[in-house]
């Protein structure tokens, strides 16, 4: 797929954290965002930062379409702008990742939950094979952030490896497959520190079930409970992955990386 080939970027959600496409109600907190240290010290981003830079910026990615799938973070209670992550498709199956979190939305987490969103999609959506993440050296946050996602990033330290502002600047380097991405989400089930939408221990058992098409009967047999229970569950299930059918279910949960289908 060519980067003008990507379809839009949609709402995607994992019940706390959802992507949203850039609006132009979004500029005064793209500006002060964009003028955070943090932001100006590990990003490219242009200082000094002024609104008109963010309304260039929403006029250019707003909206969902382009080639360059760009969206707003945001965080629950208040759907509020809490960031932006955006992918870089380089037409040949890879992408390149960024993101930023407003300072009002970070120390929580967010931005792993924004990553795998924005990957999970594109590994669905645009088919990539692969999706790099490069930081510059130091910025242990955001290698926290991307190591829980599911990037493999190795220690080595890219001298060079990237051009901040016309400096070049040693560099972080990582990747992330759709493999890599389903092994954090299950890890990180495992430890039930779970990256998702808040789904109990027995919806999980049964959304797999759903992912192998079993019916409800099938269901309540494998897993020793009743019909009504099953129905419950998910009813739950549709319910946190705002899915209106069980295959609309399936799909969300395959691209949150919840679970797999059988091979
Ligand atoms: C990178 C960024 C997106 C991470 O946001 P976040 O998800 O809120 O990250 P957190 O603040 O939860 O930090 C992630 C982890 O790193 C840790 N961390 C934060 N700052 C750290 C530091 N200076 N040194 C070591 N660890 C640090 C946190 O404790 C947390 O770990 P924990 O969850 O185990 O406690 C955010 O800091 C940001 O927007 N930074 C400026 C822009 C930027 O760096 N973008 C990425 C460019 S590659």
């Amino acid at each position: 797929m060519t980067p003008d080939a990507a379809p839009p970027a949609p709402v995607l959600s994992d019940g706390i954290v959802s992507l949203r496409p850039l609006g132009e109600h979004d500029v005064p907190d793209i500006t002060l965002t964009a003028q955070d240290p943090l932001v100006a010290r590990w990003t490219t981003i242009p200082t000094p930062y002024a609104q008109a830079d963010a309304e260039a910026f929403v006029a250019e990615r707003g909206g969902g379409a382009g080639p360059l799938p760009t969206w707003a973070i945001t965080v629950l209670p208040d759907h509020r702008y809490g960031g932006t992550v955006d992918l870089r498709p380089d037409g040949s199956g890879g992408a390149e990742i960024g993101y930023m979190l407003a300072p009002w939305a970070r120390g929580a987490g967010h931005a792993a939950r924004a990553l795998r969103l924005a990957c999970a999609w594109g590994f669905s959506a645009l088919r990539l094979e692969v999706v790099t993440w490069l930081a510059y050296a130091g910025n242990d946050a955001s290698l926290k952030a991307a190591r829980r996602a599911g990037f493999q990033v190795p220690e080595h330290i890219f001298r060079g490896y990237a051009v901040q502002r016309g400096e070049r600047r040693d560099c972080w380097v990582g990747t992330m497959t759709p493999d890599d991405l389903m092994a954090a989400a299950r890890q990180t089930e495992g430890r039930r520190e779970f990256l998702g939408p808040d789904l109990t221990r027995r919806e999980l058992d049964v959304l797999r079930q759903l992912a192998r098409g079993a019916s409800n009967r099938a269901i309540a047999t494998e897993l020793g409970i009743s019909e009504n229970t099953v129905k419950n569950h998910v009813r739950g299930i549709l319910e946190k992955l705002q899915a209106s059918s069980r295959s609309q279910a399936v799909v969300s949960a395959l691209r949150l990386g919840l679970v797999s289908l059988p091979t």
